[in-house]
């Protein structure tokens, strides 16, 4: 399959002329991979079986695992979900942005897009290319994150042209992705109750100031033998990189230098919060480090995670080290994320 890429030229304020191919390709039943805030998403119609059915194709993904639907404004789930007065506080407070909303699913969606599952995730994003992309499809877009199943999801283009050329029709380079992480993911119970499915740049703590919210056990625990998962995302392996993972719940910041200056191992690579960096470097001189921002800047560890997995597999480290992020705030979804790509693999110190 021929790919073509198209470059925005002002991704805050695309060109809507930049943007017409894409949509017919959208119209016409084809795959275009485009940015969102959160990460590149692989697009085809929601209400085509058959173009939904080649997302599956060409990400290599099981297809009981559902897709988010992403519509231009709040209003438009309308036509594929029963919405209800907390979907628009939800709405309200937090779209366009970086939040889906699992609701019941009306027929219009295809249970291809949906997993077989009777509910739907809608999703407005807040990048004014996708939802340009998805005003001029006049249709739900439906979009897993771009990557090749088990890999990290895509944050910038370079991702994407590596994963998917020859797979998809469009690819739509609007830059790097401003948050890097995917979206925050909520199930909507009843009209006061709401289950955190997948921790996100919107937090817990936001979200439960809007109704209750518990959190699935999933998101921070492994699946027990047997037990079945709420959301189908959950089960499998995710974001993994080449080399194994290893996490390090370390006290202090100084417990975690000794750490390495005890264990001084060969082609290792150490994900480092950057007050701890100059300190690294002299007792394990031979690793590579990579930043991952300042101890408490959530927000640059959210930017970075996925592209420094990315690049430690363009090396051949024989292990990968980084902190064990905390479970609150922006850091509960660096710690869904990291435990996953790590296979809970965590050392206690
Ligand atoms: O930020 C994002 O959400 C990105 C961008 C492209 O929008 N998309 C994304 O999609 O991360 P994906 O497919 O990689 O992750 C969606 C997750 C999966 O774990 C899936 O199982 C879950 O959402 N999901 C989708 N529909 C669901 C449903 N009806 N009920 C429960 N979980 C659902
Ligand atoms: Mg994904």
């Amino acid at each position: 399959m021929q790919t073509e890429i198209v470059k925005i030229k002002n991704p805050d304020s695309p060109d809507e002329n930049q943007l017409l191919f894409a949509a017919k390709t959208i119209r016409d039943g084809g795959l275009v991979v485009f940015p969102t805030e959160t990460v590149y998403g692989l697009g085809a119609d929601a209400t085509n079986e058959v173009a939904v059915s080649h997302i599956y194709e060409a990400k290599g993904r099981p297809s009981d695992n559902p897709l988010i639907i992403h519509i231009s404004i709040p209003e438009d789930a309308e036509e594929y979900a029963y919405t209800s007065d907390l979907y628009y506080r939800i709405a309200d407070a937090f779209m366009p942005g970086p939040i889906t909303v699992v609701l019941k699913s009306k027929q219009t969606v295809p249970k291809k897009t949906r997993g077989g599952l009777d509910t739907v995730a809608v999703r407005c994003p807040k990048s004014e290319i996708a939802r340009e992309l998805i005003r001029l499809s006049g249709t739900a877009i439906a979009a897993p994150s771009a990557n090749l199943s088990g890999s990290p999801s895509p944050t910038v283009a370079s991702h994407v042209i590596d994963d998917m050329t020859g797979r998809v029709d469009v690819i739509i380079d609007g830059g790097a992705c401003d948050i890097g992480l995917e979206s925050t993911i909520v199930k909507i119970e009843d009209e006061k109750n709401l289950t955190l499915l997948r921790p996100g740049k919107i937090t817990l703590e936001e979200l439960r100031e809007i109704a209750d919210v518990k959190l699935a056990d999933a998101v921070t625990d492994k699946l027990r033998d047997g037990e079945k998962a709420i959301s189908p995302g959950m089960k499998y392996k995710h974001y993994a990189p080449k080399a194994p993972l290893v996490l390090i719940d370390a006290p202090t910041e100084i417990d975690f230098v000794k750490y390495f200056s005890q264990n001084n191992k060969q082609k290792i690579a150490i994900i480092a919060y950057d007050e701890i960096i100059d300190e690294l470097r002299l007792a394990v001189p031979k690793a590579a480090i990579y930043a991952f921002g300042s101890i408490n800047d959530e927000i640059s560890q959210a930017h970075r995670l996925f592209s420094i997995l990315r690049d430690t597999d363009k090396k051949k480290f024989s292990l990968i080290y980084a902190p064990l992020p905390k479970t609150s705030g922006i850091s509960l979804a660096l710690y869904n994320r990291m435990i996953r790509a790590a296979a809970h693999n965590i050392i206690r110190l």
